[in-house]
């Protein structure tokens, strides 16, 4: 997609297609539309009377050859109500706008957003009609359902030019925002025959290679054996797949600064080893190296965004299989920090590898660290598909986070972690259980996790769950969202020292 950007007025765009963004019953106060409404003889004034189009949400209406316009048709898109208009509205609408026809069947369309100021939506626009045109074709073989729309050039416009760089620099920063979460999304899409834990280290050192601020180290099954990773190993043993351990190091900080180290869950295959899940669940499990495609990408946006601080990407990669050499429910195992835990149920695999990479993220002496993970199916029942919950050990960090998510409207929602999950944790014969039941489960694992932190501010983002979406919205079509990178990227991009 070619980018492009323009001062003029909406007239005088020389474009196929103009998209104009409309509140809720304006009343044509805006003189661009009143100026649109004159051209085309009242044709808004009609709309907005008949009801047909009001400028609520997800509203869309075209208007064609408007009179002394150079456009061969506008298009209204709907924000809803002017009070709640927020930079995800025009994400919204962006993206329910990104695979309409009347936008489509276009060669260049133009997106005038006038007097508006706000980088934040800047961003937004094109993030929404990014996001909300993404289909996975990898796997599509016959022409019709490969047929690609027309649109091959968006320009930007607005009226003042003193804000030129400044809408510049959003959009460009919105692409880069929006590729990471469309790399996420077709990482976990990628079926776990075509993406196992030896590919997606591939992926690491292939991004590596393209930014000189990057360095990639990929620990091989040996290498994770001879760092005492006993509960990665654990995990791995069930599969035909061997594991790898990936350290992907970004130094975009001065010399010597602590680096804020992302740890990433990349079970590329999560079928609940012995604890055997049930076909329907089991299907969505390609699905669970989602956290580790997150940290990865949003490692990919800080390089390109040149971000001012230095991170460390820790991705512990592997399947969790049936077989004869599995892990047994009751086996006891001893993980790198050398605490005992007896593998109550198989399918509590994340926070097994997960302790083994926190324990590692320590080398780094951090000033702080963040783990994403597709960890407890208990998400659902606490946020459903609309939040991710996040846990940890540190206001400052975890208010950061939340900050990030009102920016980004990837929502998040606190939990607690409390002694009596603690205590839940405790073992008759080995230090700890992976497992401690049906309740509070997402607090549970955090619980887990919390053996392994060090002396550091440390969150954990459950992503369980919002990583897929069942249905489609505006900007996340049916399928993998991509959640955490937006939040991530936005979060690095404000980083100070806590
Ligand atoms: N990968 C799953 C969690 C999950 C479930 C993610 C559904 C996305 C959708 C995780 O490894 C898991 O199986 N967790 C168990 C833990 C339990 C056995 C303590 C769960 O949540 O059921
Ligand atoms: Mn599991
Ligand atoms: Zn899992």
């Amino acid at each position: 997609m070619k980018i492009q950007y323009l001062t003029d007025r909406p007239a005088d765009c020389s474009t196929v297609a103009l998209v104009m963004f409309v509140t809720s019953y304006d009343r044509l106060i805006e003189k661009s539309l009143k100026e649109l409404d004159r051209a085309c003889g009242g044709t808004i004034t009609a709309l907005m009377e008949s009801g047909e189009f009001t400028g609520l949400a997800s509203e869309t209406a075209v208007i064609t050859n408007p009179d002394g316009y150079r456009a061969e048709r506008v298009i209204l898109a709907g924000l809803g109500d002017k009070k709640s208009v927020t930079a995800d509205s025009y994400r919204r609408a962006a993206g329910t706008l990104s695979r309409h026809k009347s936008l489509t069947c276009c060669r260049t369309a133009t997106f005038h957003l006038g007097s508006i100021e706000d980088k934040q939506i800047f961003q937004a626009v094109i993030e929404g009609y990014l996001l909300g045109s993404y289909r996975l074709l990898e796997y599509k073989t016959q022409e019709s359902d490969l047929a690609q729309h027309n649109l091959s050039e968006l320009t930007f416009a607005i009226d003042n030019k003193r804000l030129s760089n400044r809408l510049e620099e959003a959009v460009e920063r919105g692409r880069i925002v929006a590729e990471g979460q469309i790399n996420v999304r077709r990482l976990s899409a990628i079926p776990a025959n075509d993406l196992s834990p030896t590919k997606f280290a591939r992926e690491a050192v292939k991004l590596a290679e393209k930014h000189d601020a990057m360095t990639c180290r990929v620990l091989d099954q040996k290498a994770i054996k001879s760092e005492k990773m006993g509960a990665l190993l654990a995990v791995a043993q069930g599969s035909e797949q061997p594991p790898r351990f990936v350290i992907l190091d970004y130094k975009g900080g001065r010399a010597g600064q602590k680096p804020v180290v992302l740890v990433g869950k990349g079970v590329t295959f999560d079928s609940g080893g012995l604890s055997l899940k049930t076909a329907a669940l089991m299907v969505e499990m390609k699905g669970d190296m989602t956290g580790a495609a997150v940290v990865l990408s949003a490692m990919q946006a800080a390089a390109q965004l040149k971000l001012p601080l230095n991170l460390v990407g820790l991705m512990p990669l592997t399947e969790n299989m049936v077989s004869g050499n599995a892990t047994r429910p009751s086996d006891i195992i001893t993980t790198r920090n050398g605490l005992t835990v007896e593998i109550i149920n198989t399918d509590a695999e994340g926070r097994l590898i997960l302790a083994d990479a926190l324990d590692y993220a320590d080398k780094f002496e951090p000033q702080a660290v963040i783990d994403i993970a597709t960890l407890t199916g208990a998400a659902l029942y606490i946020l459903g598909y609309s939040g991710a919950p996040i846990l940890g050990n540190h206001a400052g960090l975890l208010e950061r986070i939340k900050v990030a998510s009102e920016a980004t409207a990837e929502r998040v929602w606190e939990l607690p972690i409390w002694d009596d999950f603690r205590n839940s944790l405790k073992s008759d014969i080995a230090d700890i259980v992976n497992s401690a039941g049906k309740t509070a489960g997402t607090s549970t694992a955090a619980a887990f996790l919390e053996n392994f932190v060090g002396d550091w501010p440390w969150a954990h983002i459950d992503i369980a769950y919002v990583d897929v979406e069942p249905k489609g919205r505006p900007y996340t079509p049916k399928g993998t969202t991509g959640i955490g990178l937006r939040l991530l990227v936005e979060l690095l991009s404000n980083w100070k020292k806590l």
